[in-house]
């Protein structure tokens, strides 16, 4: 009781009070003018994403493996306002693709404001037995290629004050049956992004990491694959998209987007960020900066 009054409760309010203070208003001319990248943004959330991010007048570079479902969204971006529009389509198992991507993004829009990471390779449910080489291809995929295309994006950001959006699940703060290498490829991006964003909190880059944490959505990839497996009311993937970017404009660290707000409210974890906040003052990091 004594520990919890002399350190938690302090710290508690500590944290509620910076975060109230610190709520802004998201206003859809954040984003205009502002050069973006989408992946996996042939169809989906991705592709929900480049459609409002183009209302909101930004400059988008979009891709995915598939050029023909790219061309249509980017001739779709255009009809809706986007100031400018283009794709390079590529698969995000060959890190030499995904890094030329980023430095061809940063060219056809002269830098990068906003890194939005969302693409995933498709792994179909089932009890995890002995398919190693799709927990390979899941992580190169969904985790891999990730870390290639942020470093090759950082200094582009940097230079901007710019925003990383990485697109994880619910499967990536706990555990559910069936999506093994999947669940593995999103926790990982847990650790290694909120590493880095306390890394660049320390270090005093000033380029924001948000992590979005996704329950169901009415994705036709994801409503075809749970079909008559996973009974839950799927969120809308529009609304998905929209909270995605308001969330990244305004630098949130995570987003929260579920058809239940006890879920977001329970995998949030204060008790991790607490434990965070603590151990920092146990380092002494000067030789590292
Ligand atoms: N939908 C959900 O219920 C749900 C729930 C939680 C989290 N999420 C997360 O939300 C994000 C988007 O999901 P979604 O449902 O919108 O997926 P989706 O509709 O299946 O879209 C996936 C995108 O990734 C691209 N892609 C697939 N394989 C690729 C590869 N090898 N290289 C490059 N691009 C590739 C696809 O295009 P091509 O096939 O043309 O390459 C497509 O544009 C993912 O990060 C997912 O984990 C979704
Ligand atoms: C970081 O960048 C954002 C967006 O440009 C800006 O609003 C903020 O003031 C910057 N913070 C610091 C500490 O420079």
């Amino acid at each position: 009781m004594a520990f919890l009054k002399k350190y938690l409760l302090p710290i508690l309010v500590l944290f509620l009070g910076y975060y109230y203070s610190t709520v802004e208003e998201f206003r859809p001319e954040m984003l205009q003018g502002k050069k973006v990248i989408v992946t996996g943004a042939s169809k989906g959330i991705g592709r929900e994403m480049a459609y409002h991010l183009s209302q909101m007048g930004a400059h988008v570079v979009l891709t995915a493996r598939s050029e023909e479902g790219l061309q249509k969204v980017v001739s779709r971006c255009l009809e809706l306002g986007a100031a400018s529009a283009h794709y390079v389509a590529g698969t995000m198992e060959d890190m030499a693709f995904a890094e030329q991507f980023v430095h061809k993004a940063g060219k056809l829009m002269g830098g990068l404001d906003m890194l939005i990471l969302n693409h995933i390779t498709y792994s179909p449910l089932g009890f995890f037995r002995d398919d190693i080489d799709s927990v390979r291809k899941a992580m190169e995929v969904n985790f891999f290629s990730y870390v290639v295309l942020s470093t090759a994006a950082l200094p582009m950001l940097k230079q901007s004050s710019g925003s990383i959006a990485v697109v994880s699940s619910v499967a990536g703060k706990m555990a559910q049956p069936l999506v093994a290498p999947y669940s593995a490829t999103k926790f990982a991006l847990d650790g290694f992004f909120s590493t880095v964003r306390q890394e660049h909190s320390l270090a005093k880059v000033n380029v924001s990491i948000t992590l979005c944490i996704l329950g169901l959505i009415d994705t036709e990839t994801a409503m075809k694959a749970t079909s008559g497996v996973f009974v839950a009311e799927a969120a809308p993937k529009e609304e998905c998209a929209l909270e995605i970017i308001k969330g990244t404009a305004l630098r949130k660290d995570e987003v929260y987007y579920h058809k239940s707000s006890w879920v977001s409210l329970l995998l949030n974890n204060p008790g991790r960020r607490i434990v965070e906040y603590l151990s920092i003052g146990n380092y002494n990091l000067e030789r590292f900066f």
